[in-house]
């Protein structure tokens, strides 16, 4: 059997410590599966002092994460810390620099550095694996970068936050509100105690971010997205999709356009009888459209210590199993010289269907107003109407919704500011987009 692939792990939290159990209870299997023995050699966190569960008296301690990358006699550099700043960057890019292979679940480290250090990992023929970096345990990573090779993609969208679809799952079962939801997603460890970045939507982006660099073969461009995340979703939001057949998602969406591409990161209405329709809670799905195998829909967890440590050990076990000097596969699917240049579709020029919400005063004439605002931006209407609540009392103000069929978003936005003017709206509309997926 061949020498031992000795690994060097900065981080031993959630995913860290699942790595390092999974890597010690499993270690006869993985070497025959390999072919040869997994061993951690070193590790790195903040304290050590901390009860992690796991056994670590064999393996060296580092107190500093860029020193293990830069000293340890280590074939790969292993980083569970996170952040797209220091020390994970600084350890991953020393890592690179003396040839050592890489393997990451750090989202926001390769929206902000990928293609640095993927240029890096191709000099030094050294590997940059980041399966568990996007939809946690989903194979999406491999998917696009090896298994369709030679498949032109048209899109690839998803739900890649398991805190925003629990959060939206619990509204519509429970009836509850937002903040409500927010709050039990926090008390189970769903969300963070600062549950920003997932509910605005950032950490979406910097998954879509790396699909689409991915997907059509573009440098990631992380900072140039549409983004809205789902605090502004409410429980009448909800049911009125549900009233007319949707479901509201969170959605990443990278689609090609004759424009250029979109990247999209915003609450979705999807079809109540599609099959990412059906994705509920934590659970994270990812489908890929493309010319020579079709649509592709992966499902399954996209987060927790096991289910990322998981990708985290196949990418590992890919490197065990590679042979010495043989060709890599290049971080994102093609040299870093032969990324495209990203070019950004503008929102106003995407294209689909609209569900808009518009409380209104109650007033002779302001249900024709709206259709005929509509169909002076050329709005084709699948659907308006008028929700009974509250329809006795005049004092109270009436929702009127509408479903639009294909249509610009230049031409939804125009309509609202035209309808904004006539001074019978209470409060601000709800937009939320409609996608339809492909039939699966
Ligand atoms: N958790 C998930 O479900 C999940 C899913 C997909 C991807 N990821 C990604 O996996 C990575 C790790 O996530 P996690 O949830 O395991 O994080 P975590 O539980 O917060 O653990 C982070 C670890 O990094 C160590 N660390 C942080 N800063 C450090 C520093 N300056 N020097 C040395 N060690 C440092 C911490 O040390 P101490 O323990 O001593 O504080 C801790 O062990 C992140 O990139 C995350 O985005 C996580």
């Amino acid at each position: 059997m061949a020498d031992a692939l000795k690994i060097g792990i900065a981080g031993l939290g959630t995913v860290g410590a699942s790595l390092v159990r999974i890597v010690q209870e499993r270690h006869e299997m993985l070497a025959t599966t390999c072919g040869r023995a997994i061993e951690i050699a070193a590790v790195a966190a903040r304290d050590r002092n901390k009860d992690r569960g796991v056994d670590l008296s064999v393996a060296g301690w580092f107190e500093d994460p860029v020193a293990l990358a830069s000293e340890a006699e280590i074939d790969v550099f292993v980083e569970l810390m996170g952040g797209s700043g220091d020390p994970a960057y600084s350890a991953v890019k020393a890592a690179l620099q003396r040839g050592i292979h890489v393997v990451t679940a750090n989202k926001a480290l390769l929206a902000a550095h990928g293609v640095e250090l993927a240029g890096i990992a191709e000099e030094r023929g050294a590997l940059l694996n980041y399966e568990a970096a996007v939809a946690g345990g989903i194979p999406v990573i491999k998917a696009l970068r090896e298994s369709m090779t030679g498949n032109t993609i048209s899109r690839v969208y998803g739900i890649m936050n398991g805190t925003c679809n629990y959060i939206l799952t619990q509204m519509e079962k429970e009836g509850l509100s937002f903040e409500t939801c927010l709050k039990e997603a926090q008390r189970l460890g769903y969300a963070e105690a600062d549950p920003a970045f997932d509910i605005e939507g950032n950490d979406t982006a910097h998954k879509l971010s790396i699909l689409t660099s991915l997907a059509f073969g573009t440098a990631i461009a992380a900072d140039d997205i549409y983004l809205e995340g789902i605090t502004n979703i409410s429980i009448e939001d909800i049911q009125a999709a549900a009233d007319l057949g949707y479901r509201i998602k969170l959605l990443g969406v990278a689609q090609r356009t004759e424009s250029g591409i979109e990247q999209r990161v915003h609450p979705t209405m999807v079809p109540y009888d599609s099959v990412i329709a059906q994705v509920d809670g934590v659970t994270n799905a990812v489908a890929i459209e493309s010319d020579i195998l079709g649509e592709l829909l992966m499902v399954g967890p996209g987060a927790g210590g096991n289910a990322t440590a998981s990708a985290v050990l196949g990418d590992i076990a890919d490197i065990a199993k590679s042979r010495p000097g043989a060709q890599h596969v290049p971080a994102f699917g093609r040299p870093v010289t032969a990324l495209l240049p990203y070019k950004r579709a503008r929102m106003q020029s995407h294209e689909g269907g609209y569900f808009i919400r518009l409380k209104v005063v109650d007033r002779t004439g302001v249900f024709a107003n709206i259709a005929r605002h509509m169909a002076e931006n050329d709005i084709s209407l699948e659907s308006i109407m008028q929700h009974a609540k509250h329809y006795m009392d005049p004092a109270e103000p009436k929702t009127i919704i509408l479903v639009t069929h294909a249509t610009f978003e230049a031409s939804v936005r125009k309509a609202i500011v035209s309808i904004k003017g006539e001074g019978y709206l209470v409060g601000e509309p709800q937009v939320i987009r409609i996608e339809r997926p492909k039939d699966w």
